[in-house]
C-alpha cells in the first residue's frame, strides 16, 4: 500500500499550509535576497524551491528524503537549483553553509529536536531559519493527535512546543505568528500550487523565523 508521500510523489503534487503567500512571508521574515544561499528542506515536487529562487534571486539547494520527489523536482529542469536526496535529521552539508534554511510542512514529520539542531548547525552565524509548520491551536484529545499521526505521519506542536524546540537548539530573536486556515482558502491556494506543478512554470500554521 502506498503511503501519503508516495502517493504525492506519484502524482507530482506537494503542498504546505498558506500556499505561496506563506512562503513569501517567510522569505521576508528571513530577509532572503539574491546574495543568499538557501537550503529548502523537504523540497517535495520542487515548486516552492523554484519559486523561492524566482521571488528573490537567491541560490537554492533543495533536499528531500524521497527519491521520487527529487526526481519530480529535477524533471522541472531548472539549472539554477540543485535537488538532492537528503534527510532533515542528518544533513549532508558542512557547518555554517547556508544564509537561510526554509522548511514548510516538513519538520512536523521529523524528529524535531534532531532536525532543528541540524538546521542550526548548517546555518551561518546570523543566518535565519524559516518554519511554516502545522500547529495545534488548542490541546486536542490524544485520540485526535494519534489519528493525525497514524493517517498522515505528522506530529504538529503547539506554538509553545515549536518555540521550545527552537530555543533548545540555540536560536535567538525568535518571532512567530499563528494563523488559521479556512478550508476554502487552503483549497484555493493548493489549486494555485497545483496549477504551477502542472504547467511546469510556463507558471501552504506557524510562520516563524529565528536567528542563529
Ligand atoms: C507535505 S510535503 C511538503 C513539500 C514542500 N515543502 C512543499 O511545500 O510543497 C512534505 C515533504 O517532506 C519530505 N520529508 C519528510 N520527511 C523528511 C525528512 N526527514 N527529510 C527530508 N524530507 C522529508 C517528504 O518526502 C515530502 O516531500
Amino acid at each position: 500500500m502506498y503511503g501519503y508521500f508516495e502517493i504525492q510523489a506519484k502524482i507530482g503534487i506537494t503542498k504546505h499550509m498558506g500556499g505561496l503567500e506563506a512562503t513569501k512571508k517567510l522569505l521576508d521574515l528571513c530577509k532572503v535576497d539574491e546574495s543568499d544561499q538557501v537550503l529548502v528542506v523537504g523540497s517535495g515536487n520542487g515548486v516552492s524551491a523554484i519559486k523561492i529562487h524566482q521571488f528573490t534571486g537567491c541560490k537554492v539547494t533543495g533536499i528531500d528524503i524521497s527519491e521520487d520527489m527529487v526526481k519530480r523536482a529535477r524533471e522541472k529542469q531548472n539549472p539554477e537549483i540543485e535537488f538532492l536526496v537528503g534527510n532533515a535529521e542528518n544533513l549532508n552539508f558542512p557547518n555554517e553553509t547556508f544564509d537561510a534554511v526554509i522548511s514548510e510542512s516538513v519538520t512536523g514529520f521529523t524528529n524535531k529536536a534532531i532536525s532543528i539542531s541540524e538546521y542550526y548547525r548548517v546555518l551561518k552565524v546570523g543566518g535565519y531559519l524559516g518554519l511554516n509548520e502545522v500547529t495545534w491551536m488548542f490541546n486536542p484529545f490524544s485520540e485526535i493527535k494519534n489519528n493525525y499521526q497514524n493517517f498522515m505521519g505528522i506530529k504538529p506542536e503547539s506554538r509553545e512546543g515549536w518555540l521550545s524546540f527552537l530555543e533548545k537548539a540555540g536560536f535567538k530573536d525568535i518571532t512567530s505568528s499563528v494563523y488559521a486556515m479556512s478550508p476554502w482558502k487552503q483549497f484555493m491556494e493548493d489549486l494555485e500550487l497545483k496549477a504551477w506543478s502542472f504547467s511546469e512554470f510556463g507558471v501552504d500554521s506557524l510562520n516563524c523565523n529565528s536567528k542563529k
